[in-house]
């Protein structure tokens, strides 16, 4: 049998392409504004990263990790999430380093695994766009985040998104509400889903966020989270809602919403979508505040609070192809050069060879086709210029120039198209002789 694509990837072919630079570019240019830096960690993690990053009990280490042992008997994971990397690489770095670099800054794109079952939006391969903060210690450090995951989407024309919001609090009003939770549960134990009932005396915050309909209707009278916070939790998440109202960004607080990832306190944000893509409800973008994973992985040495998103960009580009956004495509070919006989290729490479050099991007048949498909092959590319080269042109030192906008034809000076090509371009756009 044929060898094909593993399941849950994808091949990103150069036909799919421009929608992902256009996302990238927008994205990097409005980060950059936000003053977020690049930063690029391996594929492959250590597995106690993620484990210990993560949490144990989530779905993310227990269920869909690529885990393997290496060569030298290393566990090793191939990462599912950016956060827990970027936070080792903090601490390994000593990037908490001096004041005026503080908050830290950064942001990264790139591929995650996740062995989950495929389907629209859900990959075994997929890409985040993420950015994560450290050092910022107020309301104002959590808006600023979102507000810039809000920023991009809307740069990139996406429509009726929802953010939601809520806060977990502190780990301590997270113990307290655990309880509380139990108490709540315990008594409708026979009704839960199987997952549910796992999850529990596991983690039972995720039950909260359980997708099985009778779940769903046993939640809706759950004790609320907001209830358990201390006054410093409160005040920030007032602070947040704050801010976001002076800033103008629309937001819903859902108390029951929890996130898959056991490293978040205080504030948590999504951004949702309803369209009919994906057949239900779907986070394109999740995140929070992450204030104790610096000091877990740092075994305590380092106390450095942590705030970030990843934006999931399958499924942001399915969502904008859903609402037909407009894409500027890639840039076109600009130049085709048109052969006629063999004894003009050399010199054909040379003014190709020229063109590439001068920036001009430019394009030849190598392949002795006919000089009809030649002149075909360029029109079905898009191509903006012929320069046609044969017999006659070769002797007097000339080219055949075409603009194949405009129609108009020029035989000009060999040379002119060696020295500046620009030149020509103002000539064939005025019709100047
Ligand atoms: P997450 O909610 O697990 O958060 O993932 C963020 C986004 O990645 C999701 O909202 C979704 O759009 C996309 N995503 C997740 N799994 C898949 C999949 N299997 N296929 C396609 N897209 C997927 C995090 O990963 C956190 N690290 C975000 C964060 C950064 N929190 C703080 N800093």
């Amino acid at each position: 049998m044929m060898i094909q694509k593993p399941k849950g990837t994808v091949d990103i072919l150069p036909s799919d392409i421009g929608i992902w630079h256009y996302i990238e570019q927008v994205a990097r240019k409005l980060m950059a504004n936000y003053c977020y830096h690049e930063i690029r960690t391996p594929i492959f993690e250590s597995f106690d990263l993620f484990s210990r990053g993560v949490g144990e009990t989530t779905d993310v280490v227990t269920k869909e990790m690529y885990d393997f042992y290496d060569k030298g008997e290393r566990h090793i994971a191939l990462k599912p999430e950016g956060t827990a990397p970027i936070v080792r690489s903090f601490i390994e770095n000593k990037l908490y380093g001096p004041d005026h670099l503080k908050p830290y800054k950064v942001y990264y794109i790139s591929p995650m695994f996740r062995y989950e079952r495929p389907q629209g939006g859900r990959q075994r391969q997929f890409h985040q766009l993420g950015v994560e903060v450290f050092g910022g210690t107020t309301a104002a450090s959590d808006v600023e985040s979102m507000a810039l995951a809000v920023d991009i989407l809307n740069k990139l024309g996406v429509k009726d998104l929802k953010l939601v919001i809520n806060s977990l609090g502190d780990t301590e009003a997270r113990l307290a509400y655990r309880q509380a939770l139990i108490d709540y549960l315990e008594p409708h134990f026979d009704e839960l889903s199987e997952d549910s009932k796992t999850r529990l005396y596991q983690n039972p915050l995720r039950v909260l966020d359980s997708k099985d309909k009778k779940d769903k209707v046993i939640v809706q009278g759950a004790p609320s989270i907001l209830d358990y916070l201390s006054e410093e939790s409160k005040a920030r998440f007032e602070g947040v809602k704050s801010l976001l109202e002076t800033l103008d960004i629309a937001y819903e607080v859902d108390v029951n919403m929890v996130r898959g990832l056991d490293y978040y306190q205080d504030t948590i944000f999504e951004i949702m979508t309803n369209d009919q893509v994906f057949g239900a409800e779907t986070t394109i973008c999740g995140g929070g505040n992450y204030g104790n994973l610096v000091k877990e992985l740092s075994e305590g040495r380092q106390d450095v609070p942590g705030f970030g998103f990843a934006i999931g960009m399958e499924r942001l580009i399915l969502l904008m192809q859903a609402q037909q956004v407009p894409v500027p495509q890639d840039e076109s070919l600009q130049v085709y050069v048109v052969t006629i006989g063999d004894e003009t290729i050399p010199q054909a490479m040379k003014i190709v060879h020229s063109l590439r050099q001068q920036g001009v991007s430019c394009e030849m048949d190598v392949n002795h086709k006919k000089p009809k498909k030649q002149f075909k092959d360029a029109d079905r590319r898009g191509a903006l210029y012929t320069l046609t080269l044969g017999e006659e042109e070769l002797a007097k030192a000339n080219i055949n120039v075409k603009n194949l906008q405009t129609g108009l034809e020029k035989t000009l000076k060999m040379d002119q198209v060696l020295a500046d090509f620009s030149q020509i371009e103002e000539l064939m756009k005025e019709g100047k002789e």
